[in-house]
Parts: C-alpha cells; sequence; structure tokens
C-alpha cells in the first residue's frame, strides 16, 4: 500500500523537565523531516518513547510501556519504527531489543539530535542502538534553529548536559554523562529567538544548572545577560545543588527584574549523616543559610524541594531531622521519595537496611507535613496581589489560568462586561480569593491587561 500524506509521529515522554525538553526537540526535528505529530498512537508511522530511570518504578513503568505500545502497534502497522529513547536506552543500550523485540531503535539522551539519520537508518537496516555521549561542541546541544513552530508562554531552554557531582544514590552521570556546558553566544541566540517568537518566559535547563561557568563567565553572570533581553518576562532555573548557590547567585532574587519569587532547591535530607552519606557535600546548616540569604534577597520567594527517606542507615532521629528542617523552613511543595537503589552508583553497595515498612510510614509523614504547610502558604497568600501570565482558558467557562512569579497557579474570571486581554502571553493584575487543591481562584484588580 502506498502512504498518501504525512507520515504520523507519536510521542510518550517519562521523567524530568530535560526529558520533555528533548521530546519537545524530537517533534520540532521531525516536523523539518516532514513528519506530523498525532495523539493517536494506532495512527503513528513512527513512535518514540522516551525514558527514565532515575528510580526502579520509573525504569519499569518505561519498560512496560515499550512492550505495550510494540504490541499495539506493530500488530497493525509492522513498518511502524518503534523508538526509545533517554535515560533507560542509556543504561540497557542493545540489551532492550532482548526485552522487547520490536524496538527497531534505541537512542541515549545525546543521540537524540542526530535522530533523523538514525531513523532513516533503521528503516532501512533494521535494528540500531546508538549510545554515548557527545563533547558538548556548539552543535551538540539541542538547541533550535526553526523560526516557524508556534511557541508556548514558557519555554525550556538548555544551558548545560549531564552531572559529574556523583551523589552517592544518583544514576544521572552514568545515563546522561560528564558535565558540558553550553557557549554563552548560543545561549543568548537561542533566547533572542525564542522571545522574539513570543516566548515571555524561559526556563533555563542543566541537570546541575547553576553549577554553570563558560570562560569566566558564572551562573549569575548568565543570569543577568538573560536579565537584559527586552522581550523576556520572566526567568526561571531548574534543577540548581545547593553547594552551588553563590553569594551572587542568591542576591540575584530580588534584583534581577525578569528572576522569579520561586526556587526549587532539593535538599534531599535534614541530617547531616545522611546528606554525607548521600554525597551532597553540604549540610543541613549550609542548607538552612542559603534558604536564609534567599529570603533576605527576596522575602516573598516560595521555596520547594526534593526529598528521600529510607537512605541507606537513615536513623529514626536522622529521620526527625528531615521533619525539623521541613517544620523550619517551610517549603511550599515538595517531591518526595523512597530510596531506590540504582545500578552502578555507589548507594546501591551499601546495605539497604531501611525496612519497607518504614520507607513507607517515613514517606507519609513527609507527605503530610509538606502538604500541610503548603496549605498554610496558599492560605497566607489569599488578599495578596499577584501578576498573573496567563497561558490558557481555566476549567470553567470564561475562566483563564496562568502562573503568577511565585509559580503558583491562578485561575481568574474576568468581570462581566470586562475589555480583558485573554491571549495566552497577556499579564494581568490578579488578587487571590481562594485556595483549591492545586491552584488559586482570584479576580483580577485591574480590567485591562497591562501588556501583552
Ligand atoms: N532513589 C530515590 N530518589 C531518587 N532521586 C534521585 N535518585 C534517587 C534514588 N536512587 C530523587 C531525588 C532527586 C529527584 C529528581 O529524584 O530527590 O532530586
Ligand atoms: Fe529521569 Fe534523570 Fe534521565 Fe531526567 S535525567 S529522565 S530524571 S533519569
Amino acid at each position: 500500500m502506498i502512504k498518501v500524506g504525512p507520515m504520523k509521529l507519536y510521542v510518550r515522554t517519562f521523567g524530568c523537565q530535560m526529558n520533555v525538553h528533548d521530546s519537545n526537540r524530537i517533534v520540532e526535528m521531525m516536523q523539518g523531516e516532514g513528519y506530523q505529530s498525532t495523539t493517536d498512537v494506532k495512527e503513528a508511522d513512527l513512535v518514540v518513547i522516551n525514558t527514565c530511570s532515575i528510580r526502579e518504578k520509573a525504569h519499569h513503568k518505561g519498560i512496560s510501556e515499550i512492550g505495550r505500545l510494540c504490541k499495539r502497534v506493530k500488530r497493525n502497522k509492522p513498518d511502524c519504527v518503534m523508538v526509545v529513547a533517554g535515560c533507560v536506552s542509556e543504561q540497557e543500550g542493545a540489551r532492550i531489543f532482548k526485552l522487547a523485540p520490536q524496538v527497531d531503535l534505541v537512542v541515549g539522551p545525546d543521540q537524540i539530535a542526530q535522530l533523523p539519520r538514525w531513523v532513516r537508518d533503521a528503516r532501512q537496516d533494521g535494528r540500531i542502538a546508538m549510545t554515548g555521549f557527545d563533547r558538548g561542541t556548539r552543535a551538540d546541544f539541542l538547541s533550535t534553529a526553526d523560526r516557524a513552530t508556534p511557541r508556548g508562554v514558557s519555554e525550556f531552554l538548555t544551558v548545560s548536559k549531564g552531572c559529574e557531582e556523583r551523589c552517592t544514590y544518583c544514576i544521572v552521570p552514568s545515563v546522561r554523562g560528564p558535565e558540558r556546558f553550553r557557549h554563552p553566544d548560543d545561549i543568548i541566540e537561542e533566547a533572542v529567538l525564542l522571545t522574539e517568537n513570543g516566548v515571555q518566559e524561559l526556563v533555563l535547563l542543566g541537570q546541575k544548572v547553576n553549577a554553570y561557568h563558560y570562560d569566566g563567565l558564572t551562573f549569575a553572570g548568565l543570569l543577568e545577560r538573560l536579565d537584559q533581553l527586552p522581550g523576556l518576562q520572566r526567568l526561571r532555573f531548574t534543577s540548581p545543588h545547593p553547594r552551588h548557590m553563590s553569594p551572587s547567585l542568591i542576591e540575584s532574587f530580588g534584583r534581577l527584574r525578569t528572576l522569579c519569587e520561586s526556587i526549587h532547591l532539593p535538599v534531599q535530607s535534614g541530617a547531616d549523616g545522611t546528606l554525607a552519606r548521600m554525597g551532597r557535600r553540604y549540610t543541613a546548616g549550609d542548607y538552612r543559610e542559603v534558604i536564609g540569604g534567599l529570603r533576605r534577597a527576596c522575602p516573598e520567594i516560595l521555596i520547594s524541594t526534593d526529598l528521600i527517606v529510607g537512605f541507606p542507615g537513615e536513623t529514626e532521629a536522622e529521620f526527625e531531622q528531615t521533619i525539623g528542617l521541613l517544620e523550619e523552613v517551610r517549603f511550599c511543595g515538595a517531591f518526595s521519595f523512597k530510596f531506590s537503589p540504582r545500578p552502578g552508583t555507589a548507594a546501591a553497595n551499601l546495605p539497604d537496611d531501611v525496612t519497607e515498612a518504614d520507607k513507607a510510614r517515613r514517606l507519609e509523614i513527609v507527605h503530610n507535613v509538606i502538604e500541610r504547610v503548603e496549605r498554610e502558604i496558599r492560605h497566607d497568600l489569599v488578599g495578596k496581589r499577584f501578576e498573573v501570565l496567563v497561558t490558557g482558558s481555566g476549567r470553567n467557562a470564561g475562566q483563564l489560568t496562568g502562573r503568577a512569579r511565585n509559580n503558583q497557579i491562578i485561575n481568574f474570571q474576568p468581570a462581566k462586561g470586562a475589555t480583558l486581554n485573554q491571549a495566552p502571553g497577556s499579564l494581568h493584575q490578579v488578587e487571590v480569593t481562594g485556595v483549591m487543591p492545586h491552584s488559586l481562584e482570584g479576580i483580577p484588580v485591574a480590567d485591562e491587561a497591562q501588556s501583552g
């Protein structure tokens, strides 16, 4: 049968923002090759499953999704090319063909830039596994040169890749490779392209984003350069490491026009003993100092975090110290996980000695504290005014949704008869009137959008 019309691409993404960004670029690259995106896997000619292996659960989820999609797709369309991309590919390589014989192509994160070529090769020659890391030359970052693709209000921008911090629990160094920093001119060039295409908010991406440096330019210096872009409204970054929160970076909050009043700063544990075994190279006291500095520089900042419970050797007393830190720092949200031993990491060789029951109990306690504190913080926002950057329509008819600079989602209803600029990307002053489970409700305090 001769195919008419464009080839269709279906992408399924697991894992972090890095993977979301890589998937966006996969779509963009393959559109350049004539593919069209689809949300219906059954009509796809190319399926990409972008996997994550940060914890065992994520890894298994990816593997079972590969099996499920292969079955669904190959039965009806045997010539559909099945691609497994991302961190599981890097870790497993050609072993994936044994786990899922219908997979055609395995590509590690650093091979994604060559994806169009590997897809063509796989269509012609059958199975290939491409893994390994590039050297981080100017061409190796997944940047966009594409002015045609419509952009969202907020876009990711890669500043570095890989990680050499070697936290003892973390698989990232082995699946994302050594740390490589991107040339600042290339970062600025991409930022200009994006903002000229209507992007209002940039989220800088890097495994240890604030360790960025290039020929004497620090991360704080990079933020300062980006802050001067006239089209840019908001700047965020993820994920920083507490050890690399320099004084100049801390005082950039509250000083730089675009740098938002929110930060996700993974702490992992509140106990010095656990932090030492994790190889985090800071103490709970160091972390508290960074938080103090951030709050002095920018009193309205909201801080979220990541936590691991049940790390090898974590005693009840150490766990209590983590709870103490949560009560003291008052995070507005946290992702918390049970320790999961990952192959090839130093912690996988430590006795995984906290029982499953203790891990589950500790996780629940952490959840409860985080949820309560977050709720209290969000209730304190009622009656306050925030600038909301509209990203789309809210759930109720006529409602708009967007984010405040502190990263809270705010839904609001334009007043009856008001001529409000409803376009994504418009900015509005909104007063918070209520708290919903995952968002805030508000009313616009001025009829006209400020700009947009
Ligand atoms: N076990 C549990 N959680 C982990 N994380 C990373 N590696 C592991 C692991 N082996 C968590 C950390 C990190 C987040 C992205 O995932 O909290 O910040
Ligand atoms: Fe998952 Fe880490 Fe890979 Fe992101 S970098 S996809 S979190 S393993």
